[in-house]
């Protein structure tokens, strides 16, 4: 039987690579000002889609977040704060990852999973810290409370969550 932490972790890379696709292909068509609106406009379909054909709740969340609605908070706040510290120890950033099945208040059970999200040398663009004017001007209109830019490459930039009620 294929374990949950086995089909979250294909889901998960079903996200990333939607994701990824989608960037390169926003970036070319219309450079960093032009990808923003897809970032803005097309991550939570995609999130929602593959958590309904994969039967697993699936997001991102981050210590330093864009989104207000992806701050990470409570036991992902802490697992990531956990990845800030063992990457700190000299753990490779893709080997972070977290797992669990925890009992809830009413007795359920939920399954939970989160996966490191390394910050590569094209999401500088958005989440560096020289950002162009045209993209400061776009992310400042979208996202007021912006606390996603000062990103190095290497950095932690946020975690993919998963999650199912068992
Ligand atoms: C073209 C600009 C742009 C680029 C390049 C970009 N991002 Fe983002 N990123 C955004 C926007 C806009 C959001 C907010 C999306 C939303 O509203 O859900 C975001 C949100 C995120 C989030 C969710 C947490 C949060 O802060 O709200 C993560 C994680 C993330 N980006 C990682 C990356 C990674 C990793 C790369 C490089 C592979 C990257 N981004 C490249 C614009 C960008």
């Amino acid at each position: 039987m294929v374990s949950h932490a086995a089909r979250a972790a294909a889901g998960i890379k079903k996200f990333a690579r939607t994701l990824q696709g989608e960037l390169k292909a926003a970036m070319s068509e219309g450079g960093a000002p032009h990808a923003i609106k897809v970032c803005n406009e097309k991550t939570a379909g995609i999130a929602s889609d593959i958590s309904a054909e994969t039967g697993y709740n699936l997001g991102r969340v981050s210590l330093k977040n864009r989104n207000p609605d992806q701050a990470a908070s409570g036991w992902n706040q802490t697992v990531l704060e956990e990845f800030e510290a063992r990457l700190a120890n000299g753990e490779p950033i893709d080997k972070l990852v977290f797992k669990t099945i925890v009992t809830q208040e009413d007795g359920s059970q939920e399954f939970r999973m989160m996966k490191a999200i390394p910050t590569g040398k094209v999401c500088l663009n958005c989440h560096g810290s020289e950002i162009k004017d045209e993209v400061t001007m776009k992310l400042d209109e979208l996202y007021p409370e912006d606390n996603a830019r000062g990103f190095k490459e290497g950095d932690i930039r946020g975690a993919f969550v998963v999650t199912k009620t068992l």
